[in-house]
């Protein structure tokens, strides 16, 4: 099983459009997906026109009550996120092991709830690092995050780096002193245009930098798939380029992009290089 959460410190900046389409090529490639909400705003959730508030991600982090693991296909599956999953927090806060609800829920449920048949676990997280992402983080194998061409995009990434090592230092088993945290943390350069100087000054801070999968163009189908599930195909099929800088400077060109094979094999890239890159399992 690979665990692999979605998280950035900034809004907005692509998270569950990434982790809504790599769940969807992942089932569409005969992957069985267990998707979890853990922002309150609970998005991704909407997005499977999922709206009521009973049985979600809340009861984990109380550790109380049924978690409905909705079937949505026969490889997609969902936990729902909770819109008051914040307060769930804050009543958690003063708890020593507040950190590891996700972590004890699953090797409690493992067995009796058949979590194993989930060859993914993909989880989208609320802008920020608060104890929800904290318990993502501890049971991961992989952490994607996005960052866009801005002022502050850049500094994300030094902000996530530093907050994912801090947990690292903090999140011990006592007796062996060995950290729960083995996550890995790679980073997706989301929205890039290729007129502005934003993004061309982002794609050159980044140029060479292993930990970076991968770079996605601003595309309006993509900025209305976690919409329409369709559109995600037909941005496959229309959009005319996709950089991916995997530090084996593969540069994709517009003429390399330019049949639906070369966006298939992109995909199959980023993902195999994901795979290959966090080996690790729970
Ligand atoms: N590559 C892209 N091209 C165009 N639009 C995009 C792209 N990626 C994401 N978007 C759009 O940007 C908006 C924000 O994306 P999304 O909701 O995935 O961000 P987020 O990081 O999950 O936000 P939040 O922090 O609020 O949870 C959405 O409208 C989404 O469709
Ligand atoms: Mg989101």
């Amino acid at each position: 099983m690979e665990i692999i959460t979605f998280s950035a410190i900034k809004g907005g900046v692509g998270k569950t459009t990434l982790a809504f389409n790599y769940g969807e090529w992942l089932a569409k490639n005969g992957k069985h997906v267990l998707l979890i909400d853990l922002d309150h705003q609970s998005n991704l959730t909407q997005t499977y026109n999922i709206y009521d508030n009973q049985d979600t991600v809340g009861n984990i982090f109380l550790d109380r009550g049924k978690v409905k693991i909705h079937e949505i296909s026969a490889y997609i599956s969902l936990i729902a996120g909770d819109m008051h999953l914040d307060d769930i927090e804050r009543t958690i806060e003063n708890k020593t092991n507040k950190n590891m609800f996700l972590y004890m829920w699953l090797s409690d449920n493992y067995e009796r709830l058949n979590l194993g048949k989930f060859e993914y676990i993909i989880l989208d997280c609320h802008p920020d690092f608060s104890t929800a992402t904290k318990n993502a983080v501890i049971i991961s194998n992989a952490i994607l995050s996005p960052i866009t061409p801005s002022e502050h995009g850049y500094n994300a990434k030094f902000n996530l780096e530093e907050r994912i090592n801090e947990l690292r230092k903090e999140a011990i088993d006592y007796s062996t002193r060995k950290s729960y945290v083995t996550t890995k943390l790679f980073f997706i350069a989301n929205m890039i245009k290729h007129n502005t100087r934003s993004s061309r000054e982002l794609l050159k801070a980044l140029k060479g930098d292993p930990s970076v999968l991968a770079t996605v163009p601003e595309k309006e189908l993509f900025n209305r798939s976690t919409l329409d599930k369709n559109l995600f195909q037909k941005w496959l099929k229309t959009t005319k380029h996709i950089l991916i800088n995997m530090n084996f400077l593969i540069v994709w060109t517009k003429h390399l992009m330019k049949s639906r094979k070369n966006y298939k094999y992109f995909i199959h890239v980023l993902i195999t290089r994901i795979l290959n890159t966090c080996a690790c399992e729970l």
